[in-house]
């Protein structure tokens, strides 16, 4: 018999465990540096409210009800609503997209780890930004450590996976995402301190629209096209949406396949508002842990994805106690990326279990090997190998020796490449088809039924989301990128 999560609980917390992870931590600081502040701040709690709780309320419905991995759950959906197999391609994706998010995740979550035992050392006490630097520098500068971290997380996502899903979870999530919780308030009471909170709030919440429409180099200087005007930019608005997405799992069938194992009768709809609350709140605490501390020490905040390597280690290296609250901080951001990836996995090992018969040790492993395989692109990216230089060495292997190619194929690696192609149009792809089947393909009745909202005014609300607003969002942003509109 398949089983059901043992309570209401249990699921909100899987969930809030798949949706709080490096997502909410490493990358929303490190992009919203990136993209300025304010104005990426306000187009990402944009995204979440008009694209994100919505499509969390489909996801989970359509899990729900189809009561399979995403694959033949939307096999099965689209035979009782009457519409064309081919849906089940969305899960496919998902699985695709999965794989390749977790390739990563699972290379910068073995940087956690070793970020463990750097703090357990010692190793920040006393450190300017610039020794905290280096610190961060050596290790990506060494592949192979990169390489024994990122086979070590993936083994221990392959067994926490290869256990069943369930019992791992439960108990890790009960415990542990709390206690992270607290320490991230403690981190926060930390910069309030630290000198440069004032600066970081106004960074965070006071838009700025120039340093998000329009682009600016490496150093942090506006672009300027042939007449001297600067050069209007929707690739931060694509990052913002793409970001709704994935701090939140959605689009890519994790939150179809916990909402698998929900029981008929727990309401949809408190269940994403208390997620989705959580995972912001999770999120917005990180940048004013972090951003204070980027300020005060002079630094970067458009430093990129290392950033909260070359931040949080100061705090820890400053404060009594950092040991130990370093050590601590760090094994609870693990096991909260460990909670994630055991959800961006979960979809491929589901559905061979139930379509290939394979069994879930066996399933588990083959999926995780993949996985650690495509890792090994992100690790030579972290430790500075360009798509420039891919390129190269491809060219070579076909005998062509000089070939001229274009400077800003410097500025991308494998990483670059893989995060923006998974989260900013892979999963948006993917809850747009999740709207729109949602929306129009399944019978109201079944959705209505399927939902059990507790108040009635609210299945209507939803209705016009998932038909017209989040699917009309998504897409415009998608027709500005590739430049139909002028926004
Ligand atoms: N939501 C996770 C995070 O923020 C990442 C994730 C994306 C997990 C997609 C599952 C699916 O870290």
């Amino acid at each position: 018999m398949r089983h059901e999560w043992s309570s209401r609980l249990t699921f909100i917390l899987a969930a809030v465990g798949s949706a709080v992870g490096l997502g909410n931590i490493w990358k929303f600081p490190y992009i919203t540096g990136e993209y300025g502040g304010g104005v990426f701040i306000l187009a990402y709690l944009f995204c979440i409210c008009l694209i994100g709780v919505p499509i969390m309320l489909a996801e989970i419905g359509l899990g729900r009800r189809g009561k399979h991995s995403p694959v033949n759950t939307m096999l099965q959906l689209s035979r009782e609503a009457g519409a064309h197999p081919a849906w089940s391609l969305l899960g496919w994706s998902g699985m695709a997209a999965g794989c390749l998010i977790l390739s990563y995740y699972s290379v910068i979550a073995g940087e956690v780890m070793a970020y463990s035992f750097r703090a357990s050392s010692g190793m920040f006490n006393q450190q300017t930004a610039d020794g905290i630097k280096g610190i961060y520098t050596s290790l990506v500068s060494e592949p192979e450590k990169l390489l024994a971290w990122h086979t070590i997380f993936m083994s221990l996502t392959v067994l926490s996976v290869a256990k069943g899903v369930r019992d791992g979870l439960e108990k890790t999530v009960v415990f542990l995402m709390p206690a992270l919780f607290v320490l991230l308030i403690l981190l926060v009471i930390y910069a309030v301190n630290s000198g440069g909170f004032d600066q970081a709030v106004d960074f965070m919440f006071t838009p700025d629209p120039d340093k998000f429409f329009y682009a600016r180099n490496d150093i942090g200087h506006y672009l300027m096209d042939a007449q001297g005007d600067k050069i209007f930019t929707w690739k931060p608005m694509m990052v913002a949406m793409g970001h709704a997405f994935f701090t939140l799992s959605l689009g890519m069938g994790a939150i179809m396949m916990y909402g698998s194992y929900l029981n008929p009768h727990v309401s949809i709809g408190q269940m994403t508002l208390i997620i989705v609350s959580l995972d912001t709140l999770v999120a917005i605490l990180a940048g004013l842990a972090i951003f204070p501390l980027v300020f005060a020490n002079g630094l970067d905040p458009a430093a990129g994805p290392g950033l909260i390597f070359e931040t949080l280690p100061l705090a820890f290296g400053n404060m009594t106690g950092g040991a130990l609250i370093g050590t601590l901080f760090f094994i609870l951001l693990f096991f909260a990326a460990l909670s994630s990836a055991i959800s961006l996995i979960e979809p491929s090992v589901a559905w061979l279990i139930e379509s290939k018969g394979v069994r879930r040790i066996k399933a588990t492993v083959w999926v995780g090997t993949i996985v650690w395989f495509i890792g090994i692109g992100s690790i030579f990216a972290f430790s500075g190998t360009s798509l420039h230089d891919i390129l190269q060495i491809l060219f070579r292997w076909f005998g062509i020796e000089h070939v001229e190619l274009s400077q800003t194929f410097l500025k991308y690696n494998f990483f670059t490449v893989i995060d923006f192609f998974t989260a900013s149009i892979m999963l948006p792809v993917g809850g747009l088809l999740i709207a729109i089947f949602a929306g129009w393909v399944m019978h109201q009745d079944t959705t209505e039924r399927e939902f059990s909202f507790h108040n009635r005014h609210v299945y209507p609300v939803w209705q016009v989301m998932v038909r017209y607003v989040s699917p009309f969002l998504v897409l415009m942003v998608f027709l500005n990128i590739i430049g139909i509109f002028k926004f």
